[in-house]
């Protein structure tokens, strides 16, 4: 592929042709950072979801599961602190009068730098071949060394200026760095604004009785305001967790990206209550147990990076984000964060309920600390898709486009065809997909040469194909081909279930 840049197009015009993703309300030339997820999109995502889902829930006896509404009570926002600080700084380039956040902008700036570090890395790479010592290079070459000091300059600068809420501080650091409109190239700047992205609503029939709502911007709330009821009625001991996935919404700035920043979107988050004092230990444990659980897909451990934060939001004593590298570079995947006692706190001041927990142990009552991983669904999606899709040259100088999703998270397990049209073949081939479709999301196609079919469903990301052909009808066996290896094996059609059931089963991926 020529570049990053092709290679996302792709990837967005792949999602769609594929029956993947498709724009909102298309027809009406789209909504803005929305997407619908289309036939093929709505198993993936299930599939994700569930893998999570398993990993968290089913794999901890002291996790269990919630699905809160989204629409909460008011208060519940101005307790959480959103109402009055969940909100992004803006800056509008006066030319181009497009909108930016500011500390993207500063964010990406310093990205650059980091770019001219690894390029220094790169060349030494190459110059000493084998005898190259990272660890040495990078603590020793002058170039590198300065390139990421000034990079920790800017950013701990800007995590100031913000942490002081000093918006024209922020816009001196964006003239001070020469940041330029990435449109029209030019520095001619609006002051800094800040800009909360809740989504309001009302609630009641008439504009005299109703009441202002805002649509969740995280599903962690929802678990926070059912903290005792769980624990109660769950008999629950700390340490336990509570996960949710759900609808999340934020009336994000600057939506670009495909599903990476979306304005309706989808988390899946887990709070973890602890003993207080004990939070670093279990924020420890969570770090590597999600990084685990990432690497347990196969995308490649080097696509993965912890990012640690230098400005923390106004709940955490500790955050770091999972980064995957997107074909537009490395960003944030997943949050996990320690977030105090200050949501219970808050929720406890704002009710005026006790959300307290009486520790057998101790033989005393605490507000529970709580550790949270939180990862967005639509972005677990792209960094899947995104990875799985490939071009390939084969052995005979052709080209195929494979989607090479980890098996287990496939929308489609095994497509079946019959070789040809006739001689009992298709019913053949339909009695096999109805046998299979009891455990696996199974499709059945005749259309075409088989070649033809096999590239369908390589580029669709189906791990197997079973080809029903006259042999069948003689001794009961059919071909079955790998979608990763092309490899094509004779086996019995009771042998089907058996050799696709490891690739298929969720323990062998966890573990
Ligand atoms: N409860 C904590 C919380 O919401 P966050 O870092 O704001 O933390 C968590 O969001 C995750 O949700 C992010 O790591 C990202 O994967 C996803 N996310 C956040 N905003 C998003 C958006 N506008 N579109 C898609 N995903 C988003």
């Amino acid at each position: 592929m020529a570049n990053n840049e092709d290679q996302f197009k792709k990837v967005i015009s792949h999602a769609k042709e594929y029956g993947y993703i498709f724009g909102s309300s298309e027809i009406y030339d789209g909504l803005s950072a929305v997407y619908d997820y289309a036939q093929n999109g709505v198993e993936l995502k299930k599939n994700i979801r569930e893998y999570w889902w398993k990993s968290m829930v089913y794999m901890h006896q002291n996790i269990v599961g919630l699905d809160a509404a989204i629409l909460m009570h008011p208060t519940t926002w101005k307790a959480s602190g959103h109402v009055d600080a969940f909100s992004d700084p803006l800056i509008d380039n006066k030319d181009s009068k497009k909108r930016y956040r500011a500390d993207v902008l500063i964010e990406d700036h310093a990205e650059k730098l980091e770019n001219k570090a690894q390029k220094e890395i790169t060349k030494a790479k190459k110059r000493f071949a084998d005898a190259f010592n990272e660890t040495e290079f990078v603590s020793t070459n002058a170039r590198v060394i300065g390139y990421r000091e000034k990079k920790a300059q800017i950013l701990s600068s800007m995590a100031r200026l913000l942490e002081a809420e000093d918006l024209s501080g922020v816009k001196a650091l964006i003239e001070e760095l020469g940041i330029v409109c990435p449109v029209s190239g030019s520095k001619n700047w609006t002051d800094v604004k800040q800009f909360n992205l809740m989504f309001g609503t009302k609630l009641g029939a008439s504009a005299e009785t109703a009441t202002d709502l805002y649509l969740r911007p995280e599903t962690a709330q929802g678990i926070f305001v059912n903290f005792l009821n769980v624990q109660k009625t769950g008999r629950m001991r700390i340490p336990f967790g509570i996960a949710q996935t759900g609808k999340a919404f934020r009336n994000e700035i600057v939506a670009r990206q495909f599903i990476f920043r979306m304005r309706e979107f989808e988390q899946m988050e887990m709070q973890f209550f602890v003993r207080p004092g004990q939070e670093m230990k279990w924020y420890d444990y969570w770090k590597q147990t999600r990084l685990k659980w990432h690497h347990s897909l196969g995308l490649g451990p080097d696509n993965y990076r912890f990012h640690d934060h230098e400005k923390l939001a106004h709940y955490a004593n500790a955050a770091t984000d999972i980064e995957f590298k997107f074909p537009f570079g490395f960003k944030e995947l997943e949050g996990i964060h320690s977030r105090t006692d200050f949501d219970l706190k808050a929720h406890e001041t704002h009710s005026g309920k006790k959300l307290q927990f009486f520790d057998p142990e101790l033989k005393e009552s605490y507000t529970p600390y709580v550790v949270e991983t939180s990862i967005g669904l639509d972005r677990m999606f792209l960094a899947v898709f995104s990875n799985s899709l490939q071009e390939e040259t084969l052995e005979d100088g052709s080209t195929r486009t494979v989607l090479r999703l980890p098996a287990i998270l496939a929308p489609i397990k095994i497509a079946v065809f019959p070789l040809i049209k006739r001689d009992g073949l298709p019913e053949l081939a339909k009695q096999i997909t109805e046998d299979l479709q009891w455990d696996y999301n199974v499709f059945y196609d005749e259309k075409d040469a088989v070649g033809k079919r096999y590239r369908r469903q390589d580029a669709n990301g189906t791990p197997f194909c079973i080809t029903v052909d006259h042999q069948t009808l003689e001794d009961k066996t059919v071909t079955i081909r790998h979608r990763d290896t092309m490899e094509q094996q004779r086996i019995a059609i009771s042998e089907i279930s058996g050799v696709v059931a490891k690739s298929l089963s969720m323990k062998h991926w966890l573990q």
